[in-house]
């Protein structure tokens, strides 16, 4: 997966990701349920890009470290916020290597908007375990990731978009069937799929995930207490009104403790 890293490591996507700063639905929602527990955790987030969750978390938690491993999103954190938040720290780290982190550091952990989606399965599990070692028993891991059920009713997500980003849409999505067209064959029977979504000029490869298998996923890395939560609602999905084995929301965001 070094071609993702270099594809994150290019001026232009290092650019895109320094526009965004708002908090996504269910950031929202999760960083509400943490409010009253974040001034007194330590708090680790994992491929921070150009820090937009930096903005929300660091003014709230006791103390902040971010990390990327793209020298150049950390080099865009250290330049925003080093006057803003002196007590916050920037790094360069790889989730698959926290070796520069002790065991039971973090109270909390967050990797964001997808970021563990382009680590290859072996390598996502090692990620978790990684990340399953620094932090306390009882602490919180929250990260999002691509539901492959999403690519199962792909129609949805592109009703809100206007006519012209509707039309450059569809071709897009057709080159997508197109490139991934072995991939699409198995869908509904696999429990990951790696497909080249289109996003960032074609430059990525990414792992979408069913979330009942990702579920087992965090218990086996050492996880408990998972919950899930809609990109499109922010709401947890809990299985009584929506169940996650049908959800097409296209990621979602799971919220977990270290047992
Ligand atoms: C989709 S961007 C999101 C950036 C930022 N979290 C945000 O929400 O705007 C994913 C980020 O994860 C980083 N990333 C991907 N794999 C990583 C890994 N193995 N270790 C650390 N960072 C990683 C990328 O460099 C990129 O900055």
């Amino acid at each position: 997966m070094e071609a993702n890293k270099e594809t994150y490591s290019s001026k232009k996507v290092i650019a895109y990701y320094k526009k965004y700063e708002s908090l996504q639905k269910p950031e929202e929602s999760i960083f509400n349920l943490l409010k009253n527990k974040l001034s007194s955790m330590k708090m680790l987030d994992i491929g921070i890009g150009a820090g937009r969750t930096t903005i929300h978390f660091a003014p709230h938690v006791k103390e902040y470290i971010g990390v990327d491993y793209v020298a150049g999103m950390v080099d865009a954190c250290k330049h925003k916020f080093s006057n803003k938040f002196p007590l916050s720290m920037f790094q360069i780290a790889d989730a698959r290597k926290l070796d520069q982190f002790i065991e039971h550091e973090f109270d909390f952990v967050l990797f964001s908007f997808n970021g563990i989606d382009y680590i290859s399965p072996d390598e996502r599990f090692l990620a978790l375990q990684q990340i399953n070692r620094v932090i306390k028993p009882e602490g919180y891991f929250c990260f999002s990731s691509h539901n492959i059920q999403s690519l199962e009713n792909p129609a949805k997500f592109k009703l809100r978009l206007n006519l012209f980003a509707l039309i450059k849409q569809i071709i897009v999505w057709q080159k997508v069937k197109k490139t991934n067209r072995q991939q699409f064959a198995v869908i509904k029977t696999s429990e990951f799929i790696s497909i080249n979504d289109g996003v960032h000029d074609f430059g990525l490869q990414t792992y979408y995930f069913r979330p009942i298998v990702q579920q087992k996923i965090l218990h086996k890395a050492g996880f408990k207490n998972v919950r899930f939560f809609s990109l499109e609602t922010g709401l947890e999905i809990d299985n009584e009104n929506i169940s996650i084995s049908t959800s097409t929301d296209r990621w979602i965001y799971y919220l977990c403790q270290k047992v």
